[in-house]
């Protein structure tokens, strides 16, 4: 570049970029550890910085790149305000619910409005983000969070090469807000979910927690190493200055320099319908997941007359599609024993795409659905897998001739008698953890995130150290004879010290983590939260009697049976005994506090729950928000933050309107645990 520039307004431009370019490759030198220039050219920018500074003479930012060395403090997870609400949608679930939305936003406008345009985009399974731009340069990129405060996940954002740094500034607000989803493709999905299985480590269940977690990362090179990308779709601060609608909105972005998805239009349901029917079918075609498609009435003028709830915007629904069915055929039919020793069919499948994932293996629930399914090897079946939940079979389209397997006698894995409880369906493995599967299961239940989440304790390695005999039960992961492992195949050094370290970090777990990890009959990640609230110490749960377990909200004579029976076995108790003695000790108090800031978009906040909700037991949306970081109270006063309000709620949203709480409702939980990957 020419040096002799010499009138101020092209010295200080060229100040300008020098700067922007240096802090660039501050990022790509010191965060990522993948210079993209030598150190010479380097050099000679920052040189040529420090000259035209001194040239100008006017004082220089602190955070001028001459005068800062590295790359600015992290500022992950940081809290950042939207500048306007990033709002969610309201779904349609079936046609009439269209229709609804439709007649709704026509009467709003007035009859004299009989032409609508909508604007009808897909909608992508990620997760949304505020990318805020100031002069045409990206200054932070944060979570939706709570729909006001996000979190900052700029450095790791900044390495979506889909997400432009520095937007051409001709006409462009002076701040701008470019909201949009960052999304994994399928095929970036399955290689990373390859690799996740080849390092032992836990798979994602989707693209979408996937893409979550990868955003999630304090160390900005794990991001990189993710093949993430990102389609813009909206705007906040600033919206109005680009675009009168939708539609131009979209191309304006795209010309700045963002991916948009391609879109169709339409002016009444009929079109919006085809619409939703050839979507439908492109689907399994497409590189990305989508799960519905959004329809946007497309000017800005009518939105802003059919303005918003207090969650979602009355201008736009999201049209969902039903959990996608794949074709495929039985190739066999195996016994799987669980950890509680319930013995389940399961088909082995020529393996097939669903839901942005390779299914070779879906669950046949138990031995009666399965003849009532008349369910053979060789089956021609539909399979489903509807969000997170583990694939299973529909039922058959053609039911072959094969042959339906007999329901075992002997538990295929230890060879023990099976039992069979009265009115239950479920059969069962007699030997409890002398069986090698149940002791597998058990041991993976311990190591899982929700539990005492000992990363690097995969699959492989846990069917590994059951087989070779060095793990006879949990508390053995406590005394590993480390020099075994060591001569292991595929076992450096680094992982070896990654496993100790999992172990040493593990050692002092919240109570309520530490009695889920156990895994007590019925007694889920909820029931194991309340009883570390009510208890308080271990000690004190184990010489628990039944009156003062039946006495916690949820817990009934069935759970209450099933915990003390769970503490009067001699081998739990000696399991639990050398825990302690090995010096895993747990710490009460911690009950309520989410598993880590990062998936805590309620943190601090009061949140009261009313009604019915669809999806959730009042117990689950408990147990849900407190691992948002949310305090759940059961009244509604001036220091509620949120009230969810289910079906049929009464006085206390009442009383949260009439105090100008904000209320929410189920489907923005559900947006809330998936922002957090907890979904
Ligand atoms: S518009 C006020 N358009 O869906 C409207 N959202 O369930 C805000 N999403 O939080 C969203 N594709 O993360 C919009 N084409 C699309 C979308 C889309 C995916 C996500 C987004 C939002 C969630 C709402």
């Amino acid at each position: 570049m020419n040096n002799r520039t010499t009138d101020a307004a092209s010295l200080k431009q060229r100040i300008i970029e020098l700067r922007r370019e240096l802090k660039k490759h501050n990022y790509f030198y010191y965060v990522l550890d993948r210079p993209i220039i030598s150190d010479a050219e380097y050099d000679a920018m920052l040189r040529e910085l420090e000259r035209l500074e001194t040239e100008l003479g006017e004082p220089v930012p602190e955070d001028s790149p001459t005068r800062t060395v590295g790359a600015p403090p992290s500022t992950a997870f940081r809290p950042r305000e939207h500048g306007v609400p990033m709002l969610s949608l309201a779904n349609a679930f079936d046609d009439e619910e269209v229709y609804q939305f439709d007649r709704r936003v026509r009467e709003v406008l007035g009859e004299e409005n009989t032409v609508v345009d909508y604007l009808i985009e897909p909608k992508i399974d990620g997760l949304a983000i505020n990318l805020r731009y100031e002069a045409g340069e990206l200054v932070f990129a944060a979570t939706r969070g709570d729909g006001h405060t996000g979190e900052d996940v700029t450095d790791n954002v900044r390495t979506i090469e889909d997400i432009p740094w520095l937007l051409e500034q001709q006409g462009l607000p002076e701040v701008l807000e470019v909201r949009g989803e960052v999304y994994m493709s399928k095929a970036a999905f399955a290689e990373l979910n390859r690799k996740q299985q080849l390092l032992g480590e836990r798979p994602f269940a989707n693209p979408r927690n996937a893409a979550a977690g990868s955003l999630r990362q304090l160390d900005p090179k794990v991001t990189a190493s993710r093949r993430l990308n990102f389609f813009a779709y909206g705007a906040g601060l600033g919206m109005e200055l680009l675009a009168d609608r939708q539609s131009t909105l979209l191309q304006k972005l795209r010309a700045l320099g963002f991916p948009v998805q391609s879109c169709e239009k339409a002016c009444d349901v009929a079109g919006l319908l085809s619409s939703y029917q050839r979507w439908q079918k492109k689907r399994p075609d497409m590189d990305y997941e989508i799960d519905g498609l959004v329809y946007k009435v497309d000017a800005f003028a009518y939105q802003e007359r059919l303005g918003s709830l207090s969650r979602s915007p009355r201008w736009a629904i999201a049209h969902k599609f039903p959990a996608e069915e794949v074709p495929t055929k039985i190739r066999d039919i195996i016994w799987q024993v669980g950890r509680t020793g319930v013995i389940t069919p399961v088909a082995v499948l020529e393996p097939v795409q669903v839901g942005g994932a390779t299914v070779s293996r879906a669950t046949l629930h138990n031995p009666s659905e399965m003849q009532r399914k008349g369910i053979r090897i060789g089956s021609r079946v539909l399979v489903r897998r509807a969000g997170d939940v583990i694939p299973e079979v529909i039922r058959a389209i053609d039911k072959g001739t094969g042959r339906t397997p007999a329901i075992p006698d002997a538990c295929p894995v230890c060879g023990a008698a099976v039992i069979r409880e009265p009115d239950e369906v479920a059969i069962r493995c007699s030997a409890g953890l002398s069986c090698p599967a149940q002791l597998k299961q058990s041991l993976e239940h311990f190591v899982s995130r929700s539990a005492m989440d000992l990363e690097g304790f995969g699959e492989k390695l846990v069917a590994r150290l059951v087989d070779e005999g060095l793990v006879k039960s949990v508390a053995d992961l406590y005394a590993l004879d480390f020099e075994r492992l060591r001569s292991w195949e595929g076992m450096g050094e680094k992982k070896l010290a990654n496993l100790r370290m999992a172990l040493e970090r593990s050692r002092h777990p919240a109570l309520h983590r530490f009695i889920y990890a156990l895994g007590i009959r019925h007694v889920g990640e909820v029931t194991a939260r309340m009883l570390a609230e009510r208890f308080g110490s271990l000690e004190a749960l184990m010489a628990a009697d039944r009156d003062s377990l039946i006495s916690i909200e949820g817990v009934g004579p069935e759970v209450a049976e099933s915990i003390r029976h769970f503490f009067s076995e001699p081998h739990n108790r000696e399991t639990i005994d050398s825990l302690l003695e090995r010096g895993v000790l747990p710490q009460a108090g911690e009950a309520g506090v989410a598993a880590s800031p990062k998936q805590a978009p309620l943190a601090g906040k009061t949140v009261v729950l009313t009604g019915t909700l669809e999806h959730f037991t009042r117990e689950q949306a408990k147990e849900r928000l407190r691992r948002l970081g949310a305090k759940v109270s059961s009244s509604v006063s001036t220091k509620s933050d949120w009230v969810i309000a289910g079906a049929k709620a009464g006085s206390k949203l009442e009383k949260a309107k009439a105090l100008g709480i904000p209320v929410a409702d189920e489907s923005q939980l559900i947006e809330w645990l998936r922002e957090a990957g907890l979904e």
